[in-house]
Order: C-alpha cells, then sequence, then structure tokens
C-alpha cells in the first residue's frame, strides 16, 4: 500500500484503505475504485492524502470484488428488500410530523415477508456485505424482522404470533428517534450518562407503539428487547421466562445482526465468532432453547466469507459441504501470467488432506 497525495490521484486507482471523513462518515471503502467524482468528494470534504493499493494487493482486490458479486443475502427476495427498507424509513421519518407510526403499509409487508420464508426450506444465514453505513438503521430493522421470523416458524408459531413478532420486531429499536443523533452516531465510547440516554429507546419505543394502535405484545418487543435471560439486561431486569418470548426471540436476532456487520463505531465480527459468540452466550444473556433453533441456521463459514489457508492462500468461501462445515467450497485466486490477471480456481477442502482453514479476512 502506498501514500498518495489527493491532487496527485489519477482516477482508476483502488482505495487501499477506508477513507473517512473528519466526522467519521465513511466516504470510500477499501477495495473501491477511485474515480473522477469520488476524488472530487474526498476534496471536498478536506482529504489530503489517501492510501492506495500497489501491485501485491491486487490479489486482495479480485478476492474482494468476486465477494461482492456474490449473491450472499437471498433469505428474502431483492425487490421485497429495497421495498421494505424504503417502506421502513418512509414510516420513521413519517413519525417525525405525525408523532405516530403507521402500520397500514408495513402490515402487508409482513405478510409478504412471512410467506415467502415459509415457502424456504433450511434457510442458512449469511452476511449481508454491501449493507452502507448511512443505511444502518432501515437494513438492521428488516433484518430482525426476517431472522425473526425465522426462528418463529422454527418454534412452530402460528401466523398471527408470527403477524405480531413481525410487527415488534422490525420497530423494534423505534424508540431510538427519540435520542439525540449525536450519541447515537458517536464513533467513540459512550460515557456513562450517554448510554443512559441510550438505554431509554426501549421505553420510548414502548410509548411510541402503545400510541400507534399496535397490540401491546408487540410494542412489548420494543421494552424488552435488551432484557437477558440471566437477568443482567434492561430497563427492567427481566430474566428467564419473565421475558416475553417474543422479546427473547428478538434479542438474539438484534444481537446476531449487529455482530454481523458494520457499524459507526464498530467493525463486524467474522462469522466465526459470531458464532461463537452466540453459542457462548446460550443460558447468559439468550434463552438456551431459542439459540438451539438459531445455531442451525448459522454456518462457520458462509457464502462470501475470505478465508485464509494454513499455506497462506486466500480465498472465499462458494459453497457448503453439509456436515463439515469446517471445510466449504472456496476459490482462490491466481496470477495467470500470460495475460496478469487474477483468475479462480475451486478447492473443495473436504477432499484436500493438506489444505484447512487457519482464518478469515
Ligand atoms: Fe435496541
Amino acid at each position: 500500500m502506498q501514500r498518495t497525495l489527493i491532487e496527485d490521484l489519477k482516477p482508476g486507482v483502488t482505495i487501499a484503505q477506508d477513507v473517512h471523513n473528519s466526522n467519521g462518515i465513511m466516504l470510500a471503502p477499501r477495495g473501491a475504485v477511485f474515480g473522477a467524482e469520488l476524488i472530487k468528494r474526498a476534496e471536498n470534504n478536506g482529504i489530503k492524502e489517501i492510501f492506495i493499493e500497489d501491485e501485491e494487493q491486487a490479489e486482495q482486490s479480485a478476492i474482494i470484488s468476486f465477494q461482492k458479486s456474490l449473491n450472499v443475502d437471498n433469505i428474502i427476495c431483492e425487490n421485497t428488500k429495497i421495498q421494505a427498507q424504503k417502506q421502513i424509513r418512509k414510516t420513521m421519518l413519517k413519525f417525525n410530523s405525525i408523532g405516530k407510526i403507521q402500520f397500514d403499509r408495513i402490515n402487508s409487508m409482513i405478510d409478504n415477508i412471512i410467506e415467502q420464508l415459509f415457502s424456504k426450506k433450511d434457510i442458512v444465514l449469511t452476511l449481508s456485505r454491501l449493507r452502507s453505513i448511512d443505511n444502518y438503521t432501515y437494513e438492521h430493522s428488516l433484518n430482525v424482522c426476517v431472522l425473526s421470523l425465522i426462528l418463529g416458524i422454527d418454534l412452530n408459531m402460528d401466523k398471527q404470533t408470527l403477524k405480531i413478532l413481525g410487527m415488534g420486531s422490525i420497530m423494534h429499536d423505534v424508540g431510538k428517534l427519540l435520542v439525540p443523533e449525536d450519541i447515537l452516531k458517536k464513533p467513540s465510547r459512550l460515557t456513562g450518562m450517554e448510554f443512559e440516554e441510550i438505554k431509554k429507546h426501549t421505553d420510548y419505543g414502548y410509548a411510541i407503539l402503545l400510541n400507534s394502535n399496535i397490540s401491546e405484545e408487540a410494542a412489548a418487543i420494543a421494552l424488552n428487547h435488551h432484557e437477558k435471560y440471566d437477568g443482567s439486561g434492561y430497563n427492567n431486569k427481566l430474566s428467564g421466562e419473565g421475558i416475553p418470548v417474543l422479546s427473547r426471540i428478538v434479542a438474539v436476532a438484534d444481537v446476531y445482526d449487529a455482530m454481523s456487520n458494520d457499524r459507526v463505531y464498530k467493525k463486524r465480527m467474522q462469522p466465526n465468532l459470531v458464532y461463537k459468540e452466540i453459542a457462548c452466550q446460550s443460558g447468559r444473556h439468550f434463552d438456551a432453547s431459542i439459540i438451539e433453533k438459531f445455531i442451525r441456521h448459522l454456518s462457520i463459514y458462509p457464502v462470501g466469507t475470505g478465508v485464509i489457508l494454513n499455506t497462506n492462500h486466500k480465498g472465499v468461501v462458494i459453497a457448503q459441504n453439509n456436515f463439515l462445515p469446517e471445510s466449504p467450497i472456496i476459490r482462490v485466486f491466481k496470477k495467470d501470467f500470460r495475460s496478469s490477471k487474477y483468475v479462480g480456481v475451486d478447492i473443495n477442502l473436504s477432499q484436500t488432506k493438506h489444505l484447512h482453514i487457519k482464518g478469515t479476512f
């Protein structure tokens, strides 16, 4: 990687490190190709220099662009996903002017999602790698809703209960609309007082939803989604079965999605570490009977994960081997010296004795 002054940049170079402005907002992620427009944007934001890729990083670029091309997030159809996020955004923005959440559109959207989930079997959760931080709230709300419904279906809940679960989970963080934005988006560690302020979003959410003609059961999801099974959560320190089951489900979905994706103040965790953390919190943070179901949907190395082999070669997971979660099928990239391009070669790790995954990136 080499440091380059912004005035010396030529369109077409690849960025070797995320570019942020002085407020911590990301202008371009690592791996993005700088075009004339992006160079201008960086200049307008007072960026003086950036790190760009040298030759050695070309292999890495080939891997990243391949990862981005993988459709890793196909639990619900792309159109539903886009429309749902738009609808969540609209509904939340409208709250500012009318002081209520209007559920009519969200209602039919949840029906649609439930139908799509019922038509799928054996859903394996993957990472949404293209998530933008600006859109975090809406994407997170939708993901938590979808994950919660997958669990609700696994627990044989009837459609009426699933509907309540869908409505409450999609608006579980609505109370954050009343928390000052500078606290919510603070990139550094929160002070004790700031954290107390954030904690109020559960009470705020409950009040907003009760005032919006939604059932008490659904509103209680917003109230209780930060309670922990061992009683160490907030705001009412409920524990065990004292926490309504719908809130226990949303607690798992919320933490899983937050750990699996980049946020303003924290990078996403590696899938194998997310898996470990979720399993480790079974019976502590989470209800063990729900975790038992949830773990069945997780894979250690989901499709799209970048892996490092014991030979130090890098690759991307392209498929799973049933019953052998530690040995997926991966694609590695090798330089074709005639064309100077990196080409993909697929390796089934379950069929090689000398290769194994030693880490992820
Ligand atoms: Fe929350």
